[in-house]
């Protein structure tokens, strides 16, 4: 068995994400890959850390500040506190959680960029830009819209049309508009830092054939963008601009991506100094293993642009780089129209973060195949694997020697055939979280509890005291033994489960090497069933078809081609939409800014008269007066919900919501007999009058 067991420093790490936007449970795949991972790893003794931060510069982060009206620092602040809780609870145990906004983070950008200059391997070129006369700024692709040049669908973003999938440039785009205040843009002359990557394709290439521990599969397409030729890379950004000035230089920062990655090494180094370790030891040493889990999204930015800056500047390269699929959700690509998106903190809000490791985990191999999310299958696996089989295994194990034997192991039933065969299976769950084929691991796990399950049943220990007692107690020795190796070979994948199991058996931090069949003499502690089934919890309340949330208006505009319509930029917390509202006539203006209003944020995007809305808002009428529902002391993003009514995300259609009765009394909403509320307030109506409906 190979093990190198602290015989290299180990540092492991995720992708950052970016402070400008909540966890995902897409996000999650990578995470929780990750943790299994690394935990792994610390039980069986390996010498290693776990890095990560968040990635805190760029032009997004930039312009949503400027929105909000506060600094970027108090933005990527708030998303900071948001991860880290969020990471916390799903069990992700990183060492270290840093930002890329960080002294250390600056220190190695400069050092980097000034030891590729030195070397010349960086070159300043004058490039076309599109820039916002308007806004005064450069805009991003993502920041300018048109219609596509290849198949004329409007509202097309300045690189790729998600219409035709066709790949153009901003300046090609068909009556270009700035994203941010709607204004044709121009092109301008600007001098930007290139690297030059078309020098590295050679020593790439070699790295790439070197070595071994990359998926084949992302070999070769690297290696194919290598023989097509790479482009040298633009590493400059104009202000304004979130990140770090480019030494030298009054108004150009380092383009986000540029930094992003040295945030490994910075978050290392941070690390290190608090712990009295050498960062030399894991990014300039023969010694070290670095591995990096990424989504297939980020392959070029990973094997090309980091490894290539890297041997530039003389440091280790990544020992693995581990690429993940996408998650889809009931089989399609996540969508927030189509209610199939979910933060990691909408899913906490019903479901066990730890199931979903289990889920997860029973899905991940080292492959770049997509993974699916059912909530269906998530509850079946919980109920018939965890609950049904491992839980169900340890409880009733626990549950009859305490009740018979207090608890007591004296010895084992000496069964050879059952103890070599759960032994074969520990050695393959150590090979596969090695690995990383979780799912190997799972069904392993699975077997051996399966197995455990077998036994018990087939001795029928609740008949066999009466005959043979001594008998009965070897077997519930030897069960709990099965029961204690459980509790370590799952707890990369359960660590919460894994510690109370543990605390039931009255033992504490097992690690790979504490499993064996050895545990005599031991009295365990009481039992408790670990594990619930989820069974019906969803089902039983009540489901209402929209997903109603708070709102915050933050700008409105007249539609150019309805006289009755507005067009509003509102803000449901976590993220912006557009809609399109017919109160034109009802409401100025300046009434409607800074309002908080409820909408209807999974309803189906529809354009009006050309714009689109994404979503819809609600508003009493009583055929005469149109009245706003509104909540003043709530957030944007606030649940918005009648009593005993669990909103559902599935999206739903106009004619699905038109069905509702939905009325107002006394300047409140009524469904069902039941008020409209938020966790902090009573959603009140305007203007509108009793028995008015709601629309
Ligand atoms: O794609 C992303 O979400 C990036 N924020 C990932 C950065 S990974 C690393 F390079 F910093
Ligand atoms: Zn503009």
């Amino acid at each position: 068995m190979l093990k190198f067991k602290t015989k290299h420093k180990i540092l492991v790490t995720s992708a950052l994400p970016y402070a400008n936007g909540p966890i995902h449970l897409g996000h999650l795949v990578e995470y929780i890959q990750t943790d299994i991972f690394v935990r792994f790893l610390r039980l069986i003794g390996e010498d290693v850390i776990y890095a990560c931060a968040d990635d805190s510069h760029g032009a997004p982060i930039e312009i949503k500040a400027t929105e909000l009206g506060i600094k970027p620092e108090e933005l990527i602040e708030k998303f900071y506190n948001e991860h880290v809780q969020d990471f916390k609870d799903f069990l992700i145990s990183f060492d270290n959680y840093y930002t890329t906004d960080s002294p250390e983070n600056k220190h190695y950008s400069d050092l980097i960029f000034n030891k590729l200059k030195e070397k010349n391997l960086i070159y300043t070129k004058d490039i076309e830009v599109t820039y916002c006369n308007f806004c005064k700024r450069t805009l991003p692709d993502r920041y300018v819209k048109g219609k596509c040049p290849k198949c004329n669908a409007p509202d097309q973003y300045g690189d790729v049309c998600e219409n035709c999938n066709a790949a153009y440039k901003t300046i090609d785009l068909i009556e270009p508009y700035c994203v941010i205040c709607k204004n044709k843009p121009v092109r301008k002359s600007s001098t930007h830092y290139f690297f030059r990557l078309s020098k590295f394709s050679g020593k790439l290439e070699k790295w790439l054939n070197k070595n071994k521990n990359l998926q084949p599969e992302i070999r070769h397409f690297v290696l194919n963008w290598i023989k097509n030729g790479l482009d040298d890379w633009n590493i400059s950004r104009d202000g304004p601009y979130f990140g770090f000035k480019i030494p030298g230089e009054e108004d150009k920062y380092y383009y986000v991506w540029l930094d992003a990655p040295i945030g490994y090494i910075a978050s290392t180094d941070n690390y290190c100094k608090k712990h009295g370790l050498k960062t030399e030891d894991y990014w300039n040493s023969k010694n070290s293993r670095i591995y990096h889990f990424i989504g297939k999204d980020i392959t070029y930015f990973h094997f090309l642009f980091w490894p290539a800056m890297l041997m530039g500047a003389d440091f280790e390269l990544p020992y693995d780089i581990v690429v993940h699929g996408f998650l889809t959700v009931n089989g399609e690509k996540m969508s927030k129209s189509r209610g199939t998106f979910f933060t990691a903190r909408e899913f906490l809000q019903s479901h066990n973060g730890e199931y979903l490791r289990f889920y997860y985990a029973s899905m991940l191999s080292k492959t770049m195949s997509d993974i699916d999310l059912s909530f269906e299958d998530l509850n079946k696996k919980t109920n018939n694997e965890l609950a049904a089989n491992i839980g169900n295994f340890c409880y009733r194990v626990l549950n009859f020697l305490n009740k018979n034997f207090e608890g007591q192991i004296i010895d084992i039933d000496n069964n050879k055939e059952l103890i070599n065969e759960v032994s074969q299976k520990i050695k393959n769950i150590e090979k596969d979280y090695y690995a990383l084929n979780f799912n190997e691991a799972v069904k392993d796990i699975l077997h051996i509890s399966s197995l455990g399950n077998k036994y018990f049943q087939e001795n029928e220990p609740w008949k066999l005291i009466n005959e043979n007692r001594e008998k009965t107690h070897r077997i519930l020795g030897l069960c709990a033994n099965i029961v204690k190796n459980l509790s370590v070979l799952i707890s990369p994948i359960l660590p919460d489960f894994s510690l109370r199991l543990q605390n039931q058996l009255n033992l504490k931090n097992l690690k790979w090497n504490g499993i064996d069949f050895g545990l005599r003499d031991h009295k365990t502690g009481k039992e408790e069933i670990l594990i619930k089934k989820t069974e019906g919890k969803q089902e039983q309340k009540n489901v209402f078809p929209l997903n109603l949330k708070v709102a915050k208006i933050l700008s409105v505009k007249e539609h150019p081609n309805a006289d009755k319509l507005y067009v509003l930029d509102i803000d449901i917390g976590n993220e912006k939409r557009q809609l399109v509202a017919g109160i034109r006539g009802h409401y100025s203006i300046d009434e409607l800014k800074n309002k908080k209003i409820i909408v209807i944020a999974n309803l189906k995007y529809a354009k009006l008269r050309g714009i689109e809305s994404q979503g819809m808002l609600l508003a009493g009428d009583d055929g005469e007066h149109i009245g706003l529902l509104t909540a003043a002391e709530s957030n944007p993003g606030d649940k918005v919900y009648f009593d005993g009514y669990e909103n559902s995300t599935a999206q739903v259609t106009y004619d699905e919501f038109a069905k509702l009765k939905i009325e107002v009394k006394n300047s409140r909403v009524y469904f069902e007999g039941k008020e409209l509320k938020t966790g902090k307030e009573i959603v009140k109506v305007e203007k509108a009058k009793d028995g008015a409906g709601v629309r």
